[in-house]
């Protein structure tokens, strides 16, 4: 039997992920959104074009949750995307409640199910639907550090004139201002950044990283980012569905790692068959630490914004 993957949502990046993920054909694919009619049409469309695209997997648009029973693991991509003029507060609220209906209808249709989060402000939604679903943390998970990362990763390949897909980066932290890119632990064919590019531009570009997804929403007009971030989402379902036991920047619970605990944050994870199956402890220097703690206290914060 294959595995089944549900992604709930199927705005762009919904859509998005359910493409990358057709073309890898490893699972079976349900695609729901509360819109009529919608998700039944791009799942049709993403079908036909499947013999072209050399995939076979079942591709199922859906408005019932029902239609999620006995997935493997649920994507979650529901919620609205930021836009001009609307506080970080106002989109943690929005989208509290819609994460807190999808978790409901996670907990109902597909309890065994691992969850992957996508909706912003991630950290936060990503523990909502944690404490909403009340499983072992390890089953609940969120993507940001593989979209921050690969950003990093396409601007150092950029500077140095060399293939991004022999760059391998860090970036920890929140999915937001305060995320943290590490150039010590970012390598170009296994050599630090530090070691090739000079200082002011690697603070330009990891400033470019921290600004990265605000950079795609100012040129977009309306809506946000896309197809990094669905490929992002798509890099760690594959981690998981085939068992692969990735290294990557996961938004993980943490309970005392990092000097952080009761928290969900961007850190490097063990991501495999078992959902984060261990948390990489790096050894960071002080001010590394003292960033990641800074950007930790800013969702402690906004936790408290939405009750707990
Ligand atoms: C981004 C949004 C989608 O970083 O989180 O592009």
């Amino acid at each position: 039997m294959r595995k089944k993957v549900a992604i709930i949502g199927a705005g762009h990046v919904g859509e998005s992920t359910a493409m990358y993920l057709a073309e890898k054909n490893i699972c079976d694919i349900v695609l729901v959104d509360i819109i009529e009619d919608m998700p039944k049409g791009k799942a049709l469309d993403l079908a036909q074009a499947g013999p072209i695209r050399n995939y076979d997997v079942s591709i199922l648009g859906s408005n019932n949750f029902a239609d999620i029973k006995g997935c493997d693991l649920v994507v979650v991509t529901s919620g609205v995307a930021r836009k001009p003029g609307m506080t970080r507060e106002d989109l943690s609220k929005t989208n509290a409640a819609i994460i807190e209906n999808v978790s409901n209808e996670i907990k109902k249709n597909s309890p065994n199910a691992m969850v992957l989060m996508v909706a912003n402000p991630l950290d936060i939604m990503t523990y909502h639907c944690w404490k909403k679903l009340g499983v072992d943390s390890k089953l609940i998970f969120g993507q940001a550090g593989v979209l921050d990362s690969v950003r990093f990763r396409t601007f150092v390949g950029w500077e140095l004139g060399v293939s991004a897909k022999d760059v391998q980066a860090m970036v920890l932290g929140g999915h937001g201002d305060t995320m943290v890119p590490l150039p010590r632990y970012t390598t170009v064919g296994g050599v630090p950044i530090t070691e090739l590019i000079a200082p002011d531009r690697i603070k330009a570009i990891s400033d470019r990283t921290r600004n990265g997804g605000g950079e795609i929403v100012k040129l977009l007009k309306s809506g946000s980012a896309y197809y990094a971030p669905a490929a992002a989402t798509v890099d760690m379902v594959d981690a998981v569905i085939n068992d692969h036991k990735r290294i990557m920047p996961c938004s993980a619970y943490l309970t005392g790692q990092y000097g952080i605990n009761g928290l969900y944050i961007g850190v490097p994870v063990v991501l495999g068959g078992g959902g984060i199956e261990k948390i990489i402890e790096l050894k960071l220097d002080k001010d590394e630490l003292a960033a990641i703690q800074a950007s930790a206290k800013t969702y402690k914060d906004m936790l408290s914004e939405i009750g707990y």
